[in-house]
């Protein structure tokens, strides 16, 4: 893990906003190999902390502790810091920020730190040191710092189908997720119309406010529809007729030349592109020869390891395939059989953007209402 976030303070703290701020930043500096060590703690074991290793026995906001000598490494461990949440929270309320802000600021600061520049030593490097914390949370600010979530509706539309009748509406649907707070809807129109129909996708390019997601196969039928209807993204999945759902990535490796020449027609569409992949160093790699915009990783095998051993040997599989994507300037998305007991420990991966989530949602919708379900996974995502 390239960011280790611990927590010591006694009361809750944004331990996963840190995480994905941590990775980010260090990728922010150029150093996404670099490992870094963050601990939150209160007054009291600040002041300690600070007395035992720096001569000043009080409570200050952070510290950091560089590991090394000399300029800043570019693998290996960076440093420690140490952030004062009750000294944030102070800091926060006084300059009318929220506490996650404050924290972050404390974080870049002590990372700046931590790369050799030290606003103590005079006036001009106190400029300098400014100006780097400032274009870092610059870029994490346009990057933003937790994923989105997009909620799949496809089995609403199953739901309906079961009676070829008019009801559930996975519009109305898309609707309520959108309420919950839920950054985007997703549809698969497959070939065989099964659950979502062009009209659902067509209504839902009309009325939604946040992003419209099109999974589709790379044929000649829906790349047509796509450029026609120009959903926000598309997201090009294999699709097999007897299948309960999509069962395993794209074979884009095999399939190079035929995904390179859909990805292309899309974007003559001005549709961006993603491909569902597994987390597989090769299809990574062919992905990012089409041309695709990102991929989405498919967090299936994940969902369904059996026993801890298998489950962390998937989830380092997913990692590593979302790192190698963002080193090849691929945006990262991922999905498939992701439920309310396995998302928080993927949402806490800073490389992927966007989850996108169906089955699980809507199975809980059914109980106990689509906006308690989105906000419920909303709340995995986001970590608050
Ligand atoms: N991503 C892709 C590409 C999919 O095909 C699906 C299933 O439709 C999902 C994500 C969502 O998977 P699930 O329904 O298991 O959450």
């Amino acid at each position: 893990m390239p960011a280790e976030v611990r927590s010591e303070y006694p009361g809750a703290v944004p331990l996963r906003y840190l995480e994905r701020a941590a990775g980010r930043l260090l990728r922010a500096a150029g150093l996404a190999e670099a490992e870094l060590s963050v601990l939150l703690v209160a007054d009291a074991a600040m002041a300690e902390l600070n007395g035992r290793w720096l001569g000043r026995p009080w409570t200050t906001n952070v510290i950091s502790f560089a590991q090394g000598e000399g300029g800043a490494p570019g693998a290996g461990l960076l440093g420690d810091v140490v952030l004062c949440v009750d000294a944030a929270r102070r800091e926060a309320e006084a300059g009318g920020v929220g506490l996650h802000r404050r924290l972050l600021e404390l974080l870049v600061h002590g990372v700046v730190h931590l790369l050799g520049e030290d606003h103590e030593a005079g006036a001009a490097e106190a400029r300098r040191m400014e100006a780097r914390e400032r274009a870092l949370m610059d870029r994490l600010d346009k990057e933003g710092i937790m994923a989105d979530l997009c909620i799949n509706v496809d089995h609403v539309a199953t739901v309906r189908e079961a009676r070829l009748a008019a009801e559930p509406d996975p519009v109305q649907a898309a609707v309520l997720v959108e309420l919950a707070g839920a950054d985007g809807v997703v549809v698969h129109l497959r070939e065989d119309r099964r659950h979502i129909k062009d009209r659902d996708v067509r209504v839902l390019r009309q009325i939604l406010k946040t992003r419209l997601t099109l999974e589709m196969a790379a044929t000649d039928e829906m790349i047509a529809i796509a450029s026609e209807i120009r959903p926000d993204i598309v997201t090009l999945v294999p699709e097999k007729r007897r299948e309960l759902t999509t069962e395993g990535g794209l074979d884009v490796a095999a399939h190079e030349g035929h995904i390179r020449e859909a990805v292309a027609r899309l974007h003559d569409a001005g549709v961006p592109v993603s491909l569902f992949v597994d987390p597989e160093a090769a299809q990574v790699e062919a992905a990012g020869r089409t041309g695709a915009d990102c991929v989405e990783i498919h967090t299936g095998r994940y969902a369904e390891a059996r026993g801890a051993e298998a489950r962390d040997r998937e989830f380092e599989a997913v990692v590593a395939a979302a790192r190698a994507a963002r080193d090849l300037g691929l945006r990262v998305h991922a999905g498939h059989g992701l439920d309310y007991r396995n998302t928080a420990r993927m949402a806490s991966v800073s490389e992927i953007e966007e989850f996108s989530i169906g089955h699980a949602v809507v199975a809980r919708a059914v109980l106990v209402g689509m906006e308690r379900a989105v906000r419920e996974m909303l709340a995995l995502v986001k970590g608050c």
